[in-house]
């Protein structure tokens, strides 16, 4: 991919003189190509060579000089992920962040297969026509309740991405054996076929309902986390290597309030379960970059979760009609008032690395390599949707869902672009 220095520049959110800045003082480390007419444009390398740079010289406060020492470091023991040759099993790849994570793949990374596996069989023939049958993807019909049918799909697979899961947390409420058989005898079934077959790296999904869970999706989530991190311990001489990324509600995916708000948008009334709420929020694109992120430093056995916003759940609803009356309904069994993404017993085990905070396992079974210049947390560090340090405007919202209208925008044009889509 080829980016120019405003695009940098809004996705790390800094000016662009900043960046000319950097680039000028680690020129040693970004190594933009140049255009016939001496333009710069810069690789994602040098996107995450500059994320690193931010987080260096804003965050910890580090000198120029030490910064550059502990890039040099890094780069030294972080060997680039390279894709082109890798053959990816994707389970539960018609979903929402499948489909996205496919989409980028195929765009920017160029794997030699992704294999699709999923249930059902329309699902997979709308993405097949989706993809204009992209014969680098593969579509493999298949439960991972069926360990022997994941086997026969792993074979020659290089890499997993585990995100098929049972996630309406109405539904695996009232379908409990049901939610149980997906996500944990699913996610143990990932893990046994992965070693069988000799898969070298495995990243499961998990959200942040799986810390203290209240409802029975978090519970099958956090059995699905346990499982992963432990998996590595039944590896043995196969050398298999399980982690997960963990983050919290997804925009506009699948079943997510953004959706229900747009329909409810013509009745001139949103409703919210209780208005107090407050939400991580996260892309499909952030999703992604996280699970690559996962495989390019995991050793085994780490839960990788992402530093990002939060929202209150009225600044969404006056995002989508700022003219809506807003209506409480009553917090749902299994819903919590505000999320986390690291749990009490976590704090002593996290630590930040790269722009993440990572979950390292409670048994440290082999030397790390990775994580040298990552920084310990304190024992009670929590971190929760509603004590976290970055949020998202009403305005920044709206620019989310609908693109770029103006802040004066009212209701009625709002639904205008929602019927557009
Ligand atoms: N969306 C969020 O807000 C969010 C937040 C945090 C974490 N996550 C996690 O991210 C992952 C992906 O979520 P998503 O939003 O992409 O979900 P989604 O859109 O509902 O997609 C789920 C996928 O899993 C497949 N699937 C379901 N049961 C299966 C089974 N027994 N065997 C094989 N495939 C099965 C579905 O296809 P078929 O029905 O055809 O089988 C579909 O492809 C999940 O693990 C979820 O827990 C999601």
């Amino acid at each position: 991919m080829s980016l120019k220095i405003k695009d940098i520049s809004s996705q790390l959110n800094v000016p662009v003189s900043t960046i000319r800045y950097w680039q000028d003082k680690f020129t040693e480390f970004v190594r933009p190509n140049r255009t016939k007419g001496g333009q710069r444009r810069y690789s994602e390398k040098d996107l995450d060579l500059f994320r690193d740079i931010k987080r260096l010289l804003h965050e910890q406060k580090k000198s120029i000089a030490s910064a550059k020492a502990v890039i040099k470091a890094e780069l030294k023991g972080c060997r680039h992920f390279d894709w082109t040759n890798k053959t990816i099993l994707l389970t539960g790849g018609t979903g929402s962040f499948g489909k996205h994570f496919c989409r980028i793949m195929l765009e920017k990374y160029n794997p030699k297969a992704i294999r699709v596996y999923s249930r059902d069989e329309l699902k997979q023939h709308n993405m097949r026509f989706e993809f204009n049958d992209d014969n680098r993807l593969r579509f493999f019909i298949g439960d991972v309740r069926d360990v022997d049918r994941l086997r026969r799909a792993m074979a020659g697979v290089d890499i997993v991405v585990h995100a098929a899961a049972l996630k309406q947390v109405p539904a695996c409420e009232y379908n409990p054996f049901e939610a149980v058989k997906t996500n944990v005898h699913g996610a143990q079934n990932v893990i046994d076929a992965a070693i069988d077959t000799g898969v070298k790296k495995v990243v499961a999904l998990s959200t942040d309902k799986a810390v203290n869970p209240v409802n029975l999706y978090g519970a099958t989530k956090l059995c699905s986390d346990k499982l992963f991190v432990q998996g590595n311990a039944y590896s043995g001489a196969k050398n298999t290597r399980f982690s997960c990324v963990r983050y919290g509600n997804v925009i506009g995916s699948r079943g997510s309030v953004v959706p229900l708000f747009k329909k409810q948008l013509a009745s001139g009334v949103l409703t919210v379960t209780d208005k107090r709420m407050t939400r991580f929020w996260i892309t499909l694109d952030q999703a992604v970059e996280l699970v690559l992120k996962a495989f390019k430093y995991m050793e085994g056995g780490e839960i990788f979760v992402p530093r990002i916003p939060s929202m209150k759940i009225t600044d969404l609803a006056r995002a989508i009609g700022p003219e809506c009356k807003i209506k409480s309904i009553g917090i749902r069994p299994g819903e919590k008032l505000h999320e986390s993404l690291t749990g009490e017993d976590e704090g002593r085990n996290t630590l930040i690395y790269k722009d993440m905070y990572v979950i390292m396992p409670s048994f440290p079974w082999w030397n790390r390599k990775n994580y040298a210049e990552a920084v310990k947390l304190p024992e009670n560090f929590i971190y929760a949707s509603d004590t976290n340090d970055q949020w998202l405007t009403i305005e920044e919202l709206r620019h989310i869902i609908f693109g770029n209208p103006s802040p004066t925008n009212t209701s009625s044009e709002l639904k205008t672009k929602v019927a557009n889509g």
